[in-house]
């Protein structure tokens, strides 16, 4: 039965979706029916389609009482908007249906778990979360909440771990049919800390280990875990609030970080071998994988942040987009990432110049667009006119720009929006180092309308921003300070 809040949030979302023009959303990237959108949930394969769920509030383009929006799709790429699937209006989940995940259910149901939120004021002033971990079962349209819910609560808790901040469930099913799932949390110190749990069924659950803790390291409260097996190697994939900048990484204070290890299934807990950011450019958060059914290991975000989510007005009727769904794999050590292939289904209009020379400021024929997948590689080489900055600005007309730049003798990519319509003050540029491979820079730019995607030498790095600037703005010019030797491949994408 689909009760009261849901059914007018279900209205209001199909009326009000009919306002907004097709060109005014990205083509291939997920953006909200109506209203605000931050993290993907419940990213599953199911009855033949794979699942998107978000965190949603259609009321508004600024984030409210969570429900759940809901798409799906064929390819990953084009998406069809269903009802919006969880609304809070339960005892435990009244003040928001927070972040989880999704899976089918041997009897065919598909299941979801999420955080249900209830706000209690404090004493001192202010509200405090009390976080508990709910059911909700359905068919891929119309979910059921589970009588019993919630299914974790504070009395599942280890020893320390605070029930304001208990969120964020990742499931799967495990070879043997069982079940487990993580959960972020933190010790009331605010020390973040992944809680793993185990079930037979997945509706009972009970406390297995702590899967790996923060020890100061990386931020405080870890939001959205995800773990998984990566080419032999174990991933833990994580939003931590509050980082710290360490070098080049971690430079977006709500950050995202990928542990590379082993797990061992005696002690059930993680060690890691290795740590990086998932995205070096601003707008990236809150990562969901899948696993495909041909085996890949498919990772989408959240291509917005909290610290400058602010960036567009509240004026328009949607804010909050989906990255690109990215394959995942691990290449000497570190996580790569491609945009799915099927992304190549959708390129049309090839342009194609090799050993491009030049000095200053070029522009190139059929080189523009803001629905593109564009190579460009540069050739580094040592002369007379040694290259010293090199740049492609795009999104361009007269006052706008949006660019990525590369200083080779500090080996510094960065992405630059400050010429991209924005009257804020906000952080509009992120730096990232990056490496030279046998001579050669390898980035791959993908434009949808509001957003880039810089991938670096086939996936080694990803650097992602989003700009709200006219779909008019569609230049792009290279420059160069110095003798530049660049080839670039482009395309339109459909
Ligand atoms: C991460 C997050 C989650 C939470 C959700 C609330 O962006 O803070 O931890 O479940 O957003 O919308």
């Amino acid at each position: 039965m689909v009760g009261q809040t849901l059914w007018e949030a279900r209205k209001y979302e199909e009326a009000m979706e009919s306002g907004i023009r097709k060109e005014e959303r990205p083509a291939f990237h997920l953006c909200p029916r109506v209203g605000w959108m931050n993290d993907p949930n419940g990213f599953s394969y199911y009855r033949g389609q794979y699942h998107l769920f978000y965190q949603y509030y259609p009321y508004d383009s600024i984030w409210g009482p969570m429900h759940w929006g809901h798409a799906v799709s064929d390819d990953l790429l084009h998406w069809t908007y269903l009802p919006a699937a969880l609304a809070p209006d339960a005892a435990y989940d009244k003040d928001g249906c927070f972040s989880g995940s999704a899976l089918e259910l041997p009897d065919g149901r598909h299941l979801l778990m999420y955080t249900g939120v209830v706000r209690q004021p404090r004493l001192e002033g202010g509200f405090r979360d009390i976080q508990t971990q709910c059911i909700a079962i359905g068919d891929g349209r119309d979910y059921e909440k589970y009588s019993q819910n919630p299914v974790l609560d504070a009395g599942d808790l280890p020893e320390g771990g605070s029930r304001n901040d208990f969120r964020d469930p990742r499931i799967w099913a495990e070879e043997d049919g069982t079940y487990r799932c993580v959960v972020g949390n933190c010790t009331k110190d605010k020390d973040g800390r992944i809680l793993l749990y185990k079930s037979q069924d997945g509706i009972h659950w009970d406390f297995l280990s702590i899967l790996i803790e923060n020890r100061g390291r990386f931020g405080r409260m870890w939001e959205c875990p995800d773990f998984f097996k990566l080419d032999d190697k174990y991933v833990l994939l994580v939003s931590p609030q509050d980082m710290m900048p360490k070098g080049f990484e971690y430079h977006n204070g709500n950050g995202t970080l990928c542990l590379i290890g082993d797990f061992d299934k005696e002690t059930n807990t993680f060690t890691e071998e290795q740590d990086q950011a998932i995205d070096y450019g601003i707008d990236f958060y809150a990562s969901q994988t899948i696993a495909a059914p041909d085996g890949r290991r498919i990772m989408i975000g959240w291509m917005q942040n909290w610290d400058t989510c602010n960036l567009r007005d509240s004026e328009h009727s949607w804010f909050g987009q989906m990255s690109l769904p990215r394959e995942l794999s691990i290449e000497q050590g570190r996580l790569y990432q491609r945009p799915v292939r099927e992304l190549e289904k959708l390129r049309e209009n090839e342009v194609r110049y090799k050993n491009v020379k030049f000095e200053g400021i070029t522009r190139m024929d059929g080189i523009s667009g803001r629905r593109i997948d564009m190579e460009v590689t540069l050739h580094m080489q040592e002369g007379e006119k040694t290259l010293q900055k090199f740049a492609i600005r795009f999104a361009q007309d007269d006052i706008c720009h949006t660019a990525v730049s590369f200083r080779p003798y500090e080996s510094l990519l960065k992405v630059d929006r400050k010429f991209s319509g924005s009257r804020r003050a906000y952080i509009h540029q992120r730096r990232s180092l990056v490496h030279v491979k046998e001579g050669d820079l390898k980035l791959r730019i993908i434009l949808d309308r509001f957003s880039a995607e810089v991938f670096v030498n086939d996936g080694e790095q990803v650097l992602t921003i989003t700009f709200y600037t006219e779909q008019s703005a569609d230049g792009i010019s290279f420059f160069a300070d110095g003798e530049a030797v660049m080839d670039v491949l482009k395309y339109d994408l459909k």
